[in-house]
């Protein structure tokens, strides 16, 4: 059985440093008592190197929100992929669809992909379509994003590669998708990171859930969604919510 994998998207929160290294100490301490699953936390870039303890670094890792797809440079505002690594960053979200609706294109996250595994992270690509419609058509989008988001990716990568479906619809809203629709989608989704890569590759990767997740129906989803554990938002920087999700992903039997 492989372990779940649960990862903190903590977006532009919290507003002080003593409030983020609350979150992270809670965090670690909840995840230090989980047996089914491995913890990230996302924090902003500011946060970060207060985030990784050089102690205990695999108890709770840390993660970026974001990540330049430039070495280095006049890149005023940026922050290299190499930079993240030499921190003891472990995981880059990246194709996050804010980061898409403020003009990430698919070419762009798939460079920002590059950048990332290449530096010896993992890369955690966000998917998701903005609108379903009755004929299926989001399909066909959701499978392009995806394709062309990994177009400059090598093969060699698909292991360093973590794949997060959020329907954009879901997220920030009120509830998350239907976990019967959840499993759905996120077959198809390994259908597709399978046939650009293979079989084998996408029978190893993990595909996570992201959008509206919280401690009520994180449990519901993981039994009935199947998947290998969420990217989560809100939740993430809420006390003792997301202490509460930890327990309920880890208390599901595979
Ligand atoms: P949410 O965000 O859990 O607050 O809906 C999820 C995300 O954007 O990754």
């Amino acid at each position: 059985m492989s372990k779940k994998l649960i990862i903190g998207n903590w977006k532009m929160n919290p507003s002080t440093l003593d409030e983020a290294k609350n979150i992270i100490r809670k965090t670690r301490t909840a995840a230090g008592k989980l047996h089914n699953t491995n913890v990230v936390a996302c924090p902003p870039f500011v946060f970060v190197f207060s985030a990784i303890s050089k102690r205990d670094p695999d108890t709770l890792e840390v993660g970026a929100q974001a990540v330049s797809f430039e070495e280095d440079g006049p890149h005023t505002g940026e922050v290299s992929a190499a930079m993240l690594k030499n921190l003891g960053v472990r995981y880059v979200i990246v194709g996050h669809s804010e980061e898409r609706a403020s003009g990430d294109t698919d070419d762009v996250v798939s460079k920002r992909v590059k950048a990332v595994v290449e530096a010896g992270m993992k890369a955690v690509l966000c998917v998701g379509e903005k609108v379903r419609d009755e004929g299926g058509t989001y399909l066909e989008a959701l499978k392009d994003q995806l394709r062309n988001s990994l177009a400059r990716v090598p093969a060699t990568a698909a292991k360093n590669i973590i794949l997060a479906y959020e329907p954009v619809w879901a997220i920030g809203a009120q509830e998350a998708m239907q976990a019967q629709q959840i499993l759905e989608t996120t077959i198809f989704v390994r259908k597709v990171f399978s046939d650009v890569f293979s079989q084998n590759q996408a029978m190893k990767a993990l595909v996570l859930y992201g959008g509206s997740v919280n401690f009520r129906n994180a449990h519901e989803i993981m039994i009935i969604g199947k998947v290998d554990g969420f990217l989560v938002g809100r939740e993430s920087v809420n006390m003792p919510g997301f202490v509460e999700l930890l327990k309920a992903v880890d208390a599901v039997a595979d």
